[in-house]
């Protein structure tokens, strides 16, 4: 039997809520018909948005949401998105399946979003073919209450106050779709750029994000880094230089150009993909020791704004639309990526699953009318009280190594254990065997678990959710556990991700 080790007196950072976050880029099915529908639309929707997918993203206590691209914001040219909407340009996304995107959704719909998710707000500016003079205007247009053209422009389009902007990302992906730049390059330019992301509210200062590595490119964080620290130092009037610094890893177990299907795969496969998905705990580190060279102290998050499981589209879908269904696998990923990123939180502090809604490993599936959710869905709710929680040390011990080819094998069982600021521990565990069911204790230093609830997400490894079938994997209450002595006592069935919620009284 294995024993989960709770040291319940040890808090070991704080988990920001942020780690949570969302990705939505305009890209397929994301933005339009996933999100928005436009106020005309039969699909239920407030002021354009779809009722059902935000009620959905409420319920799953989203924290902040990221927006409008990746590689699309690169090529995002933010007036093309303000005023009437008649008058508003009509272009080529030339990215992301060459369809005509008619900007109908642009600033003022991303904040009216967020402020029905009540989440944080994340944009991602342009570096690759923008101008400073346009970046600087759009947060002079988000941030500005005084009187100034930009601000006098967003209360002709119907804005009286400004919105509150969280973050803010300098260019996305440089290195590759945004601008194919080398780190020096790239470096200097983002000195430049955030000088002009203006702090136009000092109680609620804007948090600029640095574009960081894609997966394994260290060279890529060196040389980024060296570059922003280098004498002469900018001028620390407009705050910190960088609060973040970015990293995108995606999981596609037959590498990039094959990815491999998102249903059909073998117990081989499952392995291989879940031995990728813990592979980011080492970029984490290794990224991070590069970082600590420069910040020992630790004051940028690493922010993980892209990740996820990236497979073959489904077919005769869209290829340019990204579109793939979403199985146990995918919760597993997540609920192992989860975990992993709790457990360094002492420099992650934000990451965004890619994408929230019909693109790659999505929470939620759209088709028409309809809305599904995915048992990607399932693990963010059952990990949510882990948002702004305190991180608590946690050990398994008896714990062994599975998988079916040397170089993929993946520890049997992976957890997380927090514990919220009302005292209740969450505990977040995963079994990570495709036939295997895993006998546990948990044990803790002193607490005496006296209320305990707990639920799980099971299933067949290539187990999804349909539109004629929405609910054949969800979360479910689970019971079938024993509380003896100080510690409880269950099996977590093979392919499982299990929550306890847990006090003393
Ligand atoms: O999420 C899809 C794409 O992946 C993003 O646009 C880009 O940043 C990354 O390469």
């Amino acid at each position: 039997m294995a024993k989960l080790l709770i040291n319940e007196k040890r808090k070991k950072g704080h988990i920001n809520a942020e780690i949570y976050g969302h990705f939505a880029e305009h890209l397929g099915r994301c933005i339009y018909e996933g999100l928005y529908v436009g106020e005309h639309s039969d699909i239920p929707n407030v002021n354009g948005m779809r009722k059902d997918v935000v009620d959905a993203l409420k319920e799953m206590k989203i924290p902040v949401l990221r927006w409008p691209g990746g590689c699309f914001a690169d090529e995002y040219h933010w007036k093309d998105g303000i005023g009437p909407k008649e008058s508003r340009k009509r272009m080529i996304n030339t990215h992301w399946g060459g369809v005509i995107e008619d900007n109908s959704f642009g600033t003022h719909e991303f904040f009216e979003l967020c402020e029905q998710l009540g989440c944080k707000t994340y944009v991602n500016g342009n570096v690759g073919s923008g101008t400073v003079q346009e970046m600087s205007e759009w947060v002079e247009y988000i941030t500005f209450n005084g009187v100034s053209p930009m601000a006098d422009e967003r209360r002709q389009n119907g804005r009286e106050t400004p919105w509150r902007l969280d973050y803010f990302g300098v260019g996305n992906e440089n290195w590759g779709c945004g601008g194919n730049m080398t780190p020096e390059y790239y470096g200097n330019l983002y000195r430049r750029y955030q000088t002009y992301v203006r702090q136009y509210d000092p109680a609620h200062p804007i948090q600029k994000i640095c574009c960081g590595a894609n997966v394994a490119d260290y060279f890529w964080t060196k040389g980024v880094l060296e570059t922003c620290f280098k004498d002469p130092k900018p001028n620390p009037d407009n705050g910190q230089l960088l609060d973040g610094l970015s990293l995108h890893y995606y999981v596609h177990p037959e590498g990039w150009q094959i990815k491999g299907s998102a249903t059909d795969f073998d117990d081989k496969v499952w392995y291989k993909t879940l031995a990728k998905a813990k592979y980011i705990e080492e970029l984490i580190l290794r990224h991070s020791a590069i970082m600590d060279q420069y910040d020992p102290e630790k004051k940028i998050g690493m922010i993980v704004d892209e990740w996820g499981c990236w497979f073959n589209v489904e077919p005769g879908t869209n290829p340019g639309f990204l579109y793939q269904q979403n199985t146990m696998r995918d919760a597993l990923v997540a609920g192992i990526s989860l975990n992993i990123f709790n457990k360094h939180c002492d420099r992650v502090k934000m990451a965004c699953i890619a994408q929230m809604v019909n693109v790659l490993q999505s929470v939620i599936l759209t088709e028409g009318p309809k809305m599904l959710l995915t048992p990607t869905y399932h693990v963010f709710h059952m990990y949510r009280h882990h948002q702004d929680a305190e991180l608590l040390d946690s050990y398994i011990d008896g714990n062994k190594t599975i998988g079916m080819e040397e170089e993929y094998q993946v520890p049997f069982l992976d957890e997380s254990v927090s514990m919220a600021t009302d005292g209740t521990l969450n505990i977040t565990l995963n079994n990570l065997s495709v036939t295997e069911d895993a006998p546990v204790e948990i044990s803790f230093a002193q607490l005496m678990p006296t209320h305990v609830t707990a639920a799980i997400l099971t299933g067949d490894m290539q187990a999804y959710n349909t539109f004629d079938s929405p609910e054949n994997v969800k979360e479910v209450p689970f019971t079938a556990y024993e509380v003896k002595d100080g510690s409880i006592f269950f099996t977590a069935p093979a392919c499982s991700v299990i929550s306890f919620r847990i006090k003393e009284t």
